[in-house]
């Protein structure tokens, strides 16, 4: 079976960790293509919690092959970390191999971010980034003068790469910026052993991934971040500096379209955001309130709250037409328990008084315009431990029909709780 891409189709933190979890199970592969550790891909197994954040949400499967493709951005560091926590609770980590094309977040791309966004927020322009350097990596490889994997892992080529570059950083950080410049000796003596530990992982995962394909093993492409993040279909400028709609699955992971036949949108009942940014259907009284707390939103990577409100169905169409959806998931349906009404956005009122139902390019469009919702019932049940679509209440049951209905596209699957077999198949 050629590959399945599971994505975001929000603004990320739907659920893609738990999913991916799922599908695993029947997985021989699970790619990452695109992001960094600016991801927090949750996973709950056997009451087990495992936070990842580059390693792809298959390692938890002895048997699933897991890769890191040349489309993401990798912080040594961090992946050793998450690496030996990993270990700590007994996941072996063998089956990890990282692309020698990816790119390498150092010290000064996390330097850069953080002054970038202070001085971004003196204007009152922040992205309210997660500060992992995940912009200034991309921005040199963009300007083609980023470290690659297979440069860093280079003995030979290791220090020369990490003097000049940071020679040349320093020049940015404190003639730009008028920061603190960094020092290259600390940086060369501890991503020297980074580098060591690294090695033995580094390969052209590109050829493994097109030998899995073309021997029809079952392979999964993890998305990272969400739809409206992206770099081109997302409310830019409020952003990511990666693809994580479908199409970005093949560019970063090296495979060809006819790799992927079905692709999968991880919605959530409701809508969440972190960072700054337009939000049409953003709740800022008491029920986003309840949402935020009933569904636990607070960023895995940042620990910051997220914003909440209603399911926003422009949105979701949206990521139904650029992700070429063949199926969407809409999970976290427990934490809407208890309120009255639950409100479906089915277009915007702009400012100028045109009212529109597919998703603007222009962000400026969605600044004070003004959600046109649909109305359902809620319900007050405890769906947490319904397992068939036939067990949950009339009025979830209503829901879920009525967002396919104005979707258009199929509802496969529901997820009621945070563990592995809290979902519904439909
Ligand atoms: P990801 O980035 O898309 O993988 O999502 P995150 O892990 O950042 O955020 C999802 C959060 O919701 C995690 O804390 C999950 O454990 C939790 N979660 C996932 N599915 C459900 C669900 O169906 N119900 C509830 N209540 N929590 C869920
Ligand atoms: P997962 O994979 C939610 C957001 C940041 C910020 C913007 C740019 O867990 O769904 P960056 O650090 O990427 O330059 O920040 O993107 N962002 C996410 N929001 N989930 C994520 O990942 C995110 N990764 C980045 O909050 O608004
Ligand atoms: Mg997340």
């Amino acid at each position: 079976m050629p590959g399945k891409v599971i994505l975001g189709a929000q603004w990320g933190d739907e659920g893609k960790g738990k999913f991916i979890d799922i599908f695993a199970a029947k997985a021989d592969m699970v790619i990452r293509s695109q992001g960094g550790n600016n991801a927090g891909h949750t996973v709950v197994a056997d009451g087990v919690k495992y936070k990842l954040q580059l390693i792809p949400s298959g390692i938890l499967y002895p048997e699933c092959v897991n890769i890191i493709g040349p489309g993401v951005v990798v912080n040594p560091k961090s992946i050793l970390g998450e690496i030996d926590g990993l270990h700590a609770q007994g996941i072996s980590t063998g089956r990890l191999f990282i692309d020698a094309r990816v790119h390498c977040i150092m010290p000064w791309h996390l330097e850069l971010d953080a002054l970038s966004e202070a001085e971004k927020a003196k204007e009152g322009t922040a992205i309210g980034t997660t500060r992992k350097g995940i912009g200034p990596t991309y921005m040199d490889k963009s300007e083609r003068s980023g470290i690659r994997m297979h440069d860093f892992v280079d003995p030979e080529r290791f220090e020369a790469v990490v003097r000049e570059t940071c020679a040349r950083k320093n020049r940015v950080i404190t003639g730009v910026y008028g920061g603190k410049p960094l020092d290259v000796e600390t940086i060369l003596a501890e991503y020297r052993a980074y580098a060591e530990r690294l090695r033995l992982m580094v390969k052209d995962t590109t050829i493994m991934i097109y030998d899995a394909v073309k021997a029809g093993k079952e392979v999964l492409f993890e998305g990272a971040q969400g739809t409206l993040l992206d770099l081109d279909m997302g409310t830019y400028p409020f952003v990511t500096s990666s693809h994580p709609v479908a199409g970005g699955c093949c560019i970063g992971s090296g495979v060809g379209p006819t790799a992927v036949s079905e692709v999968t949108g991880i919605f959530k009942s409701y809508t969440t955001r972190v960072g700054e940014g337009p939000f049409p259907t953003e709740l800022f009284d008491e029920t986003g309130d309840y949402i935020r707390n009933a569904g636990g939103e607070f960023g895995t990577v940042t620990g910051r709250p997220r914003r909440t409100g209603w399911f926003d169905a422009v949105i979701a169409k949206y990521a139904v037409r650029v992700n070429g959806l063949t199926e969407m998931v809409i999970n976290k349906i427990d934490p809407l328990r208890g309120l009255p009404k639950l409100k479906v956005c089915v277009a915007y009122k702009l400012r100028n008084g045109e009212t529109i139902t597919d998703f603007p390019a222009n962000f400026m469009d969605l600044v004070d315009c003004e959600p046109v919702y649909e109305e359902f019932d809620g319900f007050d049940e405890d769906i947490t431990a319904c397992r068939r679509f036939e067990e949950l209440p009339g009025h979830v049951r209503q829901y879920i029909k009525e967002l396919e209905r104005i979707c258009g596209c199929p509802i496969t699957m529901l997820g009621v709780g945070p563990g592995r077999d809290q979902v519904i198949t439909i």
